[in-house]
């Protein structure tokens, strides 16, 4: 397999809003960014996301974008963009922005225009049609809540935005949009950006017929039902042509709804369309039967080692896959897979990192993420900021099917602002994150979760993440081995092998709060292997591997 920097990297996500803020204004933004990149580099990470900064209403915190070339005011200036991106090159690392393409935001002059009448030279940037029925051209719903159309009052046409009614769908079936994306693509990368994390990209073509979903298709399935549509493979490689052909970019497909044979399209090794593809089956796996995530079902360990260990197998020197428990859009993992009490949290946070570091693919780490933080305890509606929580609130307890009590307690549970609470860096007010007052509520556990007790700390969060960052410089066998997922029937044990030439790499990972034990295979008995990293100090080695509570161990050998 060839060896290439972006499958050698780790990427560190920044969600601008909550990182940190430089003027007091309660709004994380550029300048804070760029105060924390000593931060950073000593995390060791290679490559930063930045998710979006442009000229946005922000009915969606920027994932709704009114000017592609233009920084939002909250986040400061292109001067402090272009100071920003020279900092974080001078120490050696990456840029990748976001690219949100799927849509706009309505208040985008494209959208503008197009919504002036249908004779408008932009009116086909979007995706507009006639009413069916009297009603609706189908039965999409969107994302957050609702049908995915919306009546023009104007024309009697309605527009699809598969996410809020400010979010329009951009027709990619025009040729004019897709030269107009590729035009401003072309101008971050020519500015020195190093690539892109594109959103919802798997949603970009659409099937010309515009068929009705499966009855009662609710948002996340219309979601799926929508994904990977005839031409979107077509476009991909186009914009390769076009833009990032002959450039040494990292591009990432955040591929909603996408399999595991549509992804060694997306990202397949020969290059023609992206680098690598996020999935989130194993994501979406605490939804329930209907595939609604607002239930406080917990995902089966079987299931979870299924999911993983089947898109390890199926994209090995095949396709290039990225690995994450978190981002901006996820409740924070040690919260959801780990536990967050006061005993087993740094324990767990780390078993998670070991389980997810070690397999094959490029790591992504959410800010925070490396220090462990948690779900936030939010205690009414008025505490949430995003729109998918406040949307689902309003609309599921209005039509009776959960109580105001069982509805918060998903929300706390499950909402995107539990990743979106601002990044915790200290004990002091609002964790040294602003002067002001936050945008969305501080987690009050920063007086014990903060980066500034973590960095120097050697047992921390923090120093485990650093270690396995530079063990996969030091290890070509986590970046390039093959995998091998044993014990698949246990609920409590993650245990797997990666192998390359003659080296093995044992990972084990129990996710219980119990000690348990765990009998070698045979071909493994009598071994002396090194220890590569362990989160308890005195982990050993025997034919029957004891492993304590949340306890993660990795160790190497060489067959003979
Ligand atoms: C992606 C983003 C999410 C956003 C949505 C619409 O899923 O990650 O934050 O709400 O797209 O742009
Ligand atoms: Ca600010």
């Amino acid at each position: 397999m060839d060896k290439t920097w972006w499958k050698e990297s780790v990427v560190y996500q920044i969600y601008p809003r909550s990182f940190c803020d430089s003027n007091g204004d309660g709004i994380g933004d550029l300048k804070g960014i760029t105060g924390k990149l000593d931060y950073l580099k000593e995390l060791g990470v290679d490559v930063i996301w930045l998710s979006p900064v442009y000229e946005s209403p922000n009915d969606d915190n920027g994932y709704d974008i009114s000017d592609y070339q233009a920084i939002m005011k909250d986040f400061g200036t292109m001067e402090d963009f272009d100071r920003m991106l020279s900092q974080i090159h001078e120490r050696g690392m990456k840029l990748v922005m976001d690219l949100v393409v799927n849509h706009t935001s309505d208040e985008h002059p494209w959208f503008v225009e197009s919504r002036k009448g249908k004779e408008n030279p932009y009116r086909d940037y979007y995706i507009w049609k006639d009413p069916v029925k009297g009603g609706a051209p189908n039965n999409w719903g969107s994302c957050f809540g609702g049908s995915a159309w919306e009546k023009d009052e104007k024309s009697g046409e309605y527009y699809l935005h598969l996410f809020s009614v400010k979010q329009p769908d951009l027709n990619w079936e025009n040729e004019a949009v897709r030269r107009e994306v590729y035009r401003m693509m072309n101008w971050w990368l020519d500015k020195g950006v190093d690539g892109f994390r594109m959103d919802v990209i798997s949603l970009i073509s659409k099937d010309p017929a515009y068929p009705d979903g499966p009855a009662g298709l609710n948002s996340y399935a219309a979601f799926n039902f929508c994904a990977n549509g005839p031409r979107v493979h077509e476009f991909l490689q186009e914009m390769r042509r076009e833009v990032l052909d002959g450039r040494d970019t990292l591009t990432v497909g955040e591929c909603s709804g996408v399999t595991l044979e549509e992804a060694l399209k997306y990202a397949s090794l020969d290059g023609k369309e992206l680098n690598m593809v996020f999935q989130f089956e194993h994501m979406d796996l605490d939804f329930d039967e209907n595939g609604n995530k607002w239930t406080d079902r917990k995902c089966k360990l079987s299931q979870l080692k299924e999911i993983l260990s089947r898109w390890q197998a199926g994209l090995y020197k095949k396709a290039w896959n990225s690995l994450f428990w978190c981002n901006h859009d996820q409740p924070r993992v040690v919260s959801r897979l780990g536990n967050d009490s006061a005993q087993y949290r740094e324990v767990s946070a780390k078993m998670l990192a070991v389980c997810s570091h070690m397999m094959q693919g490029t790591p992504y780490i959410y800010q925070g993420e490396e220090l462990g933080m948690t779900n936030a305890p939010f205690a009414d509606i008025s505490d949430f900021r995003d729109l998918d929580s406040i949307n689902a609130y309003r609309e599921l307890t209005e039509k009776g099917i959960f109580s105001r009590e069982e509805m918060l307690g998903y929300l706390r549970y499950k909402s995107r602002d539990n990743a979106r609470t601002p990044m915790q860096w200290e004990d002091s007010e609002n964790a040294g994150f602003s002067t002001g007052k936050p945008w969305i509520m501080v987690n009050p556990n920063y007086h014990e979760i903060n980066a500034k007790e973590q960095v120097g700390r050697e047992d921390s969060v923090f120093s485990f993440y650093k270690e396995l960052v530079a063990l996969r410089k030091e290890r070509p066998i986590i970046v390039y081995g093959d995998y091998r997922l044993l014990e698949p029937e246990s609920e409590e044990l993650f245990i797997y092998e990666r192998g390359l030439e003659k080296e093995r790499l044992l990972v084990a990972c129990n996710f219980t709060g119990k000690e348990l034990a765990w009998e070698l295979p045979e071909e493994m008995k009598g071994r002396r292997p090194e220890l590569v990293i362990a989160n308890y100090p005195d982990a050993q080695w025997a034919d029957t591997l004891m492993l304590r509570a949340y306890e993660a161990v990795v160790w190497e050998w060489t067959l003979d």
